[in-house]
């Protein structure tokens, strides 16, 4: 494969450039520590503990990493022959280190976009050029206000958070924000009813924590032409209320009918945005995110694209992230803030999968040092928060609803067979039960008809499953993606809707998965909950929501070690990286983190720590 390529044939130039830059060591020097035999280390990591994610050296103390790559990896003595007189030595003083997380399921451009709510003033450092921007000049950016509404638990604050966003907004600019949770306030749906009175002027999108449903005001839906006349699109509702007339939400593929009219943010910005995910992601260790891109069932998969090929590949490729060539100043701290993009982006979401095939073809998946193309991203179904997860019972506060299935399988199939053939890897989004059997039904049967091969298969969220089924992941061989800390959130929710017991039997399986033998690899689901693996692992190790005294569903805790590996190693076989990433192994990138604590027992058994730094192919990238 080209990546791995790429390196091999790199590294052995850095070695030659060793050896000829520096005639004037003394030969004897690399006689005296016998190593010109092997090539020798930028820098040792020492007195150190670390977790490799790899079961044939679990733990070791010292490091030694050249060229980016992991040299050497053991006891102190062993890695010790690696030291020559350039090389760097880090005397870590007992922390702990782990491999750099792999986030498996992400929307980093729109989670940046989220992020943005203040004035930043750019400011160009170095006189690299990059498109769309002036060299050695300020600009000053401003962007559309994201209004805010996670953690909002009563109907009123709900209404002033709108009412003051509407304040600041010109008459007919679009007041957009995000993450509601109805269940905060025991339940009631909002309607547009609730704040038509203070908007009356602007147009009012605010998508749903889960983002599977969003409320529209009556502006926003007159401008979209929506009436008591409209229907459902496939694979969508749009909520009525008994006069049959639009409540203002809109659920999966009928919220397009309100985002397509929403003006899009520039390519600066949608740069800019990346930018800032990336530094929030390296100060939580994450090295390497799977970007799922900007899709929900029924929009174009333009959007997506212009992202992927317009924002990010673009970027990648000019060098535009690579190096702390910007400072970023946020107005109000006036603090210079060196801001990287060092992760590796690995893009799942090629939606358009002629475009997928193309740029495969074309390219391989190796697109850059930074952006490695996965494959395609289908959808099952909805939300259980939006009642729009496909189960086999009905839900049990909407009990003639099963959920909503919103593709149709035969296209789903079709799609999984094409992309396979193609090379490109599935991830299909289900959570609802039923959803889960019929994308594993898809994937058998493609695999019969495609024949034997590598191809691992992802579900996205995994997140009901029914009596059996982690038997199927495992058997299959089919990755389950799976975002720990929504569990925080859906713990109330589940015994909700599906009623305790039920909730119980099938929610987050993480232990049953493992059991099994599936491929379990963790995620975030960025913007959704916060990425953030270390408050994940420890979700995954407690399953203990905020306000919990025990955990839900205790049988399905896993270990530290179980949740640390669905972070690293298994995310990145998940996602074919793990030739390069996912492990603390010799010739691996050496993507790494620095935490917190110094015991192993301490942090196994309160699962709490904080990051320290974080290095990207044997880089400082945080802080
Ligand atoms: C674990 O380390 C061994 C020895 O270096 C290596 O052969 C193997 O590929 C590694 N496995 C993983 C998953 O990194
Ligand atoms: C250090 O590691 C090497 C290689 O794994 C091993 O041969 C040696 O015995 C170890 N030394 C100590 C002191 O553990
Ligand atoms: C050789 O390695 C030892 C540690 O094993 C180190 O102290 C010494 O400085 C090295 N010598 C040279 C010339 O690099
Ligand atoms: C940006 O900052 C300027 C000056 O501090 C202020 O007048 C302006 O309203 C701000 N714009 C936004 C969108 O916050
Ligand atoms: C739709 O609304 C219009 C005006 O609000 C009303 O006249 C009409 O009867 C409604 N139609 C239906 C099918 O409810
Ligand atoms: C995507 O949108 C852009 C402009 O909005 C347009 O130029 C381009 O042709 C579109 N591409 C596809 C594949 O629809
Ligand atoms: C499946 O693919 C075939 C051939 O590529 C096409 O003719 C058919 O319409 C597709 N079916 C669906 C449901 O997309």
């Amino acid at each position: 494969m080209n990546f791995l390529y790429i390196f091999v044939s790199s590294s052995i130039t850095l070695l030659l450039a060793i050896l000829t830059l520096h005639p004037s060591i003394p030969f004897s020097s690399f006689k005296w520590n016998s190593s010109f035999s092997h090539p020798l280390a930028d820098f040792i990591i020492t007195n150190a503990l670390i977790y490799t994610s790899n079961d044939s050296l679990p733990f070791a103390h010292s490091m030694a990493v050249s060229n980016g790559r992991v040299l050497s990896i053991g006891n102190h003595s062993f890695v010790q022959e690696f030291a020559g007189y350039r090389t760097q030595v880090l005397d870590l003083g007992g922390k702990v280190v782990v491999p750099g997380f792999i986030d498996s399921h992400v929307h980093f451009i729109y989670g940046g976009l989220q992020r943005v709510s203040r004035n930043t003033t750019i400011r160009l450092l170095s006189d690299q050029e990059f498109t769309g921007s002036n060299p050695g000049k300020s600009s000053l950016l401003t962007r559309m206000k994201q209004v805010k509404l996670r953690g909002v638990n009563k109907k009123e604050e709900f209404i002033r958070v709108i009412k003051d966003a509407a304040q600041k907004t010109k008459q007919g600019s679009w007041i957009l924000g995000g993450g509601w949770n109805n269940d905060l306030w025991g339940g009631d749906q909002p309607a547009a009813s609730w704040i038509d009175y203070v908007t009356p002027n602007n147009p009012v999108w605010l998508s749903r924590m889960d983002g599977h449903m969003g409320l529209a005001n009556s502006v926003a839906l007159m401008l979209a032409g929506i009436t008591n006349l409209t229907e459902n699109p496939r694979g969508g509702t749009i909520l009525k209320n008994a006069n049959g007339e639009p409540t203002g939400l809109l659920v999966d593929s009928a919220m397009k009918l309100v985002t397509s009219l929403i003006p899009e943010d520039s390519v600066d910005d949608r740069r800019e945005a990346m930018l800032r995910a990336s530094n929030l992601a390296l100060t939580r260790g994450v090295t390497t995110v799977v970007d799922f891109g900007r899709y929900f069932p029924g929009v174009s998969a333009n959007l997506s694209w212009e992202d992927f090929s317009g924002v990010a590949l673009s970027s990648s490729q000019s060098d535009y992230f690579q190096m702390s060539g910007y400072e970023v100043i946020p107005e109000e701290q006036n603090q210079n803030t060196n801001i990287w993009l060092s992760n590796k982006l690995y893009m799942v979401h090629v939606l358009d999968f002629m475009d997928g095939f193309d740029v495969i073809n074309k390219m391989g998946h190796a697109l850059s040092e930074w952006i490695y193309v996965g494959g395609v991203k289908g959808f099952a179904d909805g939300s259980l928060g939006s009642n729009s997860a496909l189960f086999y019972e009905p839900y049990v506060d909407d009990p003639d609803n099963y959920g909503l299935q919103v593709t149709e399988p035969e296209a789903l199939l079709n799609m999984t067979l094409e992309s396979d053939l193609y090379g490109l890897q599935v991830a299909i989004h289900a959570i609802g039960d039923k959803a889960n059997d019929l994308i594993l039904d898809i994937y058998g049967s493609v695999a019969s008809t495609n024949g034997m091969g590598d191809r691992r298969f992802r579900i996205e969220h995994a997140q009901h499953l029914a009596n059996g089924t982690p038997g199927r992941f495992g058997k299959q061989r089919v990755v389950a993606s799976m975002q720990p800390d929504q569990l925080l959130d859906d713990a109330d929710t589940a015994s909700k809707k599906l009623g305790k017991d039920r909730a119980e039997k099938e929610s987050y399986l993480f232990r049953s998965l493992l059991d099994n033998n599936a491929l379990l690899a963790f995620g975030s689901d960025w913007p959704v909950v916060d990425i953030n693996p270390l408050s994940a692992i420890k979700t995954a190790m407690r399953r203990r929501p905020p306000t919990w005294e025990t955990a839900w569903i205790p049988s399905e805790c896993i270990s530290l070690d179980d949740a640390i590996k669905a972070y690293t190693i298994s995310a990145a076989r998940a996602n074919f990286l793990d030739n390069d990433l996912g492990s603390l192994s010799p010739g691996k990138l050496a993507d790494f983190v620095i935490l917190s604590t110094d015991s192993w027992k301490d942090f196994a058994e309160e699962a709490s720590a904080s990051i320290q730094a974080t290095y990207v192919s044997g880089v400082r990238a945080y802080p």
